[in-house]
């Protein structure tokens, strides 16, 4: 059972985020444009699952199990370090002993835009 939900949580994960037709060459980028290249990304792919402002609070959060980390939380940004942040969106939760339904984005591997959004979701941290 659970790993039948594992395979449907897959292949919605695959349908709706890992099918990327953002075949871009990398383009030297000052850091403005990576990051609002960086934003209209996240809206597209990630929001639905980690909610637009990283607060795990998007359309399919609640059918997550485990559910992505709020990225607001102070404790959650002191506890990766941007590589791990990196590293689990280029290879997917699958490569990482994490929840599958992290889908892997390896064409955004060493492109301006994967640095944009770690600042992103750096810059979802609360404020003081
Ligand atoms: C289909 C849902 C889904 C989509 C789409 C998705 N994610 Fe995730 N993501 C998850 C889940 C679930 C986890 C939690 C994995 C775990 O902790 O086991 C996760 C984990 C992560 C992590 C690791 C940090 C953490 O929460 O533990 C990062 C970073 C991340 N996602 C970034 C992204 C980015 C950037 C995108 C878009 C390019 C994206 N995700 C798209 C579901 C998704």
């Amino acid at each position: 059972m659970h790993s039948l939900m594992t395979a449907m949580i897959v292949a919605v994960a695959t349908l709706t985020g890992a099918c990327g037709t953002d075949g871009q060459p990398p383009a030297d980028q000052d850091s403005g444009s990576q990051l609002s290249e960086a934003r209209e990304m996240f809206n597209a792919k990630c929001a639905r699952c980690h909610g637009i402002a990283g607060g795990a609070n998007g359309f399919f959060s609640d059918s997550l199990h485990p559910r992505p980390h709020n990225y607001t939380s102070a404790a959650w940004q002191a506890s990766v370090t941007d590589d791990q942040i990196r590293e689990m969106i280029v290879r997917g939760g699958l490569h990482m002993r994490k929840s599958p339904a992290m889908p892997g984005f390896p064409t955004l591997k060493n492109r301006p835009v994967l640095d944009g959004l770690v600042r992103l979701i750096r810059g979802f941290a609360k404020r003081p």
